[in-house]
């Protein structure tokens, strides 16, 4: 079901870079192509941009184009002394609001983890006083490599924020982490660097992934929940400016950049943890595929396949979700519920039941949407109704569901912010 007047869902809500003013450097990497469209996004977005190229990128992409998008000439050499004229490199450095470097080779963050200001672009990131951004993309070697390790975090310490790398196929045909981030996250990164943003100050507990409850040593008792949600509400609060803690169950997945993150394995271990830090969190998401029951007693060796039956005693897990709204005072509560029927009626059921304050559910058991799939479909159901979002990916998803989230809370807990609670 598509609910009337859903087509104009608009994504991105919180994406706004009016009057912003943005230079966008471009070095040597496979992924300059992706500029131009970084270019046209910020400029759809509000921002007023204006680039800078290394000589390298210059071989990868045409500063034509750069020109075309941007609406200026392109910022290539230090040393021309028309461009210098026009708007040298130290005016340009105090005209931007922020200076995103996408993409950033690893010669590129070398140098500026250096300070060295051998070119226009390097020049510029060492006189600007206003926030830089620096996405890099790469072969994922060179990523890993402890060089390259080394002078990022050396950025991060001076206060530079690093987009992604995001994790996959490279352009060199291997896979890994390495790969510049979509323009469109790009952006919205950025923009969150300038909004205060709807979560701004408050503290968000997310869990995630499955719980593994042990039969024996070697086996145990799971789901197919492989945390990719989770994982993404966690980096879409943090993009809201919510500082994140995540409870992970066992995921093969890499913690967002900012958040902490607490890995655990059984359900009890993730209980403990979420009850250890609720009472300082203001709204705490459950995604987690926490495991109803445990087998009452794992055995201490490994079963042997003797018998032709094996029967497991379970007992039931604490109930994390339920336990957390009933606290006093509790934290603005939401819980995920992965149905194989009757989505809707079973959520507001748990709804109810649980006395929490929304349920995102999702139809799982499908191709395509829920567990291990990189898009989901959710439905969003509260006390004042239901809201479907379409099938997004589960990073959009998130999102969506922490807007949603922001509007509910702040509408709850005027108080804290008058402004943002009229917000919807
Ligand atoms: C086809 C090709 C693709 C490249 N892609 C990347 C890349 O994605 N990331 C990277 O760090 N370097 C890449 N390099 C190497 C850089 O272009 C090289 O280190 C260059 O000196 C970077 O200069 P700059 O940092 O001044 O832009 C690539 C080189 C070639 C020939």
């Amino acid at each position: 079901m598509y609910l009337p007047g859903l087509a104009q869902y608009t994504l991105y809500h919180m994406v706004s870079l009016t009057n912003k003013r943005i230079v966008v450097g471009v070095t040597g990497s496979i992924a300059a192509y992706k500029s131009a469209e970084t270019v046209r996004r910020l400029r759809d977005a509000g921002a007023e941009v204006r680039v800078a190229m290394t000589r390298a990128a210059t071989e990868f992409i045409t500063p034509l184009t750069m020109q075309a998008l941007s609406g200026h000439p392109v910022h290539l050499n230090l040393l021309d002394a028309q461009t210098e004229s026009a708007m040298g490199h130290i005016e340009l450095a105090r005209w931007a609001d922020a200076v995103l470097v996408a993409p950033a080779s690893a010669d590129f963050i070398a140098r500026i983890a250096h300070g060295l200001a051998d070119d226009l672009l390097s020049t510029l990131c060492l006189a600007a006083r206003s926030p830089l951004a620096v996405a890099p993309a790469m072969n994922w070697q060179m990523w890993d490599n402890p060089a390259t390790q080394s002078n990022v975090a050396r950025l991060r310490e001076r206060g530079a924020r690093i987009f992604g790398p995001g994790s996959g196929s490279q352009a060199c045909g291997e896979t890994g982490p390495g790969r510049m981030l979509d323009p469109q996250d790009l952006v919205a990164l950025l923009a969150g660097m300038f909004e205060t943003g709807e979560l701004a100050g408050l503290n968000v507990l997310v869990t995630a992934g499955p719980t593994w409850e042990s039969i024996d040593p070697v086996r145990v008792i799971t789901n197919r929940s492989s945390g990719k949600m989770g994982y993404a509400v966690a980096a879409a609060a943090m993009e809201a400016g919510a500082r994140v803690v995540l409870v992970s169950g066992p995921t093969a997945l890499a913690a967002p950049e900012q958040v902490e993150c607490i890995r655990v394995m059984t359900a009890q271990e993730m209980f403990d943890a979420v009850m250890a830090r609720v009472d300082t969190a203001q709204v705490f998401i459950g995604t987690a595929a926490v495991a109803d029951y445990r087998p009452a007693q794992a055995a201490t060796t490994k079963i042997k396949k003797t018998s032709a039956t094996l029967q497991l005693d379970l007992v039931r897990n604490p109930d994390i979700l339920a336990s957390v709204a009933a606290r006093t005072p509790a934290p603005f509560t939401v819980g995920f519920a992965a149905e194989t029927v009757d989505v809707e009626r079973n959520a507001a059921a748990k709804l109810r039941a649980k006395r929490v304050d929304l349920i995102a559910a999702n139809l799982v058991g499908q191709a395509g949407s829920g567990f291990e799939a990189d898009e989901n479909r959710l439905v969003l159901i509260d006390a004042s109704g239901t809201t479907e979002l379409p099938l997004l990916s589960k990073l959009r998803a998130a999102r969506e569901l922490i807007h949603h989230i922001a509007v509910r809370y702040h509408a709850k807990n005027p108080a804290e912010n008058p402004r943002l609670a009229h917000r919807q």
